[in-house]
């Protein structure tokens, strides 16, 4: 019998709605070649549904979502429409009710893209950020809105649960890759969550025994990751400061629009979420010139994840392929739309099939 897998699609908004269709055809391509199937559930969830009904997803949206196999997502955000809606009424209740908890960022220069930063040409690290509390949180307020007196308190929440649990499963990657770790913080300058986290780093990767943990400050890090990219392999990072530290990675690596990202349920109670690292893109939105690598490369980690690592495979060395072979989109300096080179990678999946 078939295996048939039950995804959730997300476009969103803006180029969210361009990459995604890209990104599942090549999906089907390889799931047609490796003989399972995928059934697409397409929620039209985002900003367009938030301006016609107030919210951007419907109340049971979670339970929709919840017996899938995995969520496939674009981007949302729209101009008009505050960052804060759209990120807290879609993206971050789907991280949180699902506890995907691991935020993994794989970062690698890509055949025929050109390295920002000498030393990037080597570059292929990976950064798990912690996804579902630390320095984005619901906790804090506002109070005197509009006088002189107005303030703002934002609270972080630092759990020797959460930390731990992310802390193992980075420390498990890297006995699986160089066996080195570099832990992100800033325990000079944030007096409590800081020293709690690099505690219960230490305390959590030194049972895994082999791996070489090496705490770094965020502010040398990130001169660290323009300056000598190759020296990086694994990073765990809080919320906040791996979300600033892949995108940096991405821009050093070449373009955001081919970085992906898994947002990963490593118990697999709920299903995981995949998108690209970037985000809605208004400003090339519509035009059809949108890279989908980065929302490509999102869909081979699901494959992997769900446990079809040959078509995750054979979907990464297609869309290397075709870059190698000098067809890129705009952001690479190249001319191809994002249908054209849609069109090259299913090319190379068919030929080597
Ligand atoms: P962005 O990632 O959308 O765009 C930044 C720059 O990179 C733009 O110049 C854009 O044209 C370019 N770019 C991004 N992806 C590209 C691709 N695939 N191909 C070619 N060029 C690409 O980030 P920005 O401008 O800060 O945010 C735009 C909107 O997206 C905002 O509303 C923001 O809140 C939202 N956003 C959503 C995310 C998500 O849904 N996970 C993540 C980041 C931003
Ligand atoms: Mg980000």
């Amino acid at each position: 019998m078939t295996t048939v897998y039950t995804v959730d699609s997300i476009p969103g908004d803006g180029i969210g709605r361009e990459v995604v269709p890209a990104a599942i055809r090549c999906i089907d391509e390889v799931a047609r070649i490796e003989g399972f199937e995928v059934t697409w559930r397409e929620r039209d969830w985002g900003s367009d549904r938030y301006l016609a009904d107030g919210a951007m997803m419907p109340a049971d949206g979670i339970d929709q979502l919840a017996d899938g196999d995995g969520i496939f997502l674009g981007a949302v955000g729209q101009p008009g429409i505050p960052d804060h809606v759209t990120l807290w009424g879609l993206l971050i209740p789907i991280r949180r009710s699902f506890m995907q908890y691991v935020n993994l960022r794989p970062v690698r220069l890509l055949p025929g893209v050109e390295a920002r930063v000498s030393g990037a040409e080597k570059l292929d690290a990976v950064v798990v950020r912690e996804n579902v509390e630390g320095e984005y949180s619901e906790i804090g307020g506002r109070a005197y809105d509009g006088r002189p007196e107005g303030m703002a308190i934002q609270q972080s929440v630092f759990t020797h649960a959460g930390v731990s649990r992310v802390a193992e499963f980075a420390a498990d990657l890297a006995v699986r890759r160089s066996g080195r770790l570099i832990s992100a913080t800033k325990s000079n300058g944030i007096l409590h969550a800081m020293p709690f986290w690099d505690e219960v780093v230490e305390e959590t990767v030194s049972r895994s025994g082999t791996v070489e943990l090496e705490s770094v400050l965020i502010d040398a890090l990130a001169a660290r990751v323009v300056l000598r990219p190759d020296s990086i392999d694994v990073i765990v990072a809080s919320n906040l400061f791996g979300d600033i530290l892949s995108d940096l990675l991405a821009a050093v690596a070449g373009s955001i629009g081919v970085a992906p990202s898994a947002n990963l349920n490593p118990p697999r109670e709920h299903p995981s979420m995949f998108e690209p690292v970037h985000g809605s893109a208004p400003d090339i939105a519509g035009k059809g010139i949108a890279n989908p690598v980065g929302q490509m490369w999102a869909g081979a980690l699901m494959l992997e994840h769900l446990g079809e690592e040959q078509a995750a495979k054979r979907l990464v060395i297609a869309f290397e392929a075709a870059l190698a072979d000098g067809i890129r989109t705009a952001d690479l300096a190249g001319t191809a739309s994002t249908l054209d080179f849609t069109e090259a990678v299913i090319e190379r999946l068919r030929s080597a099939a």
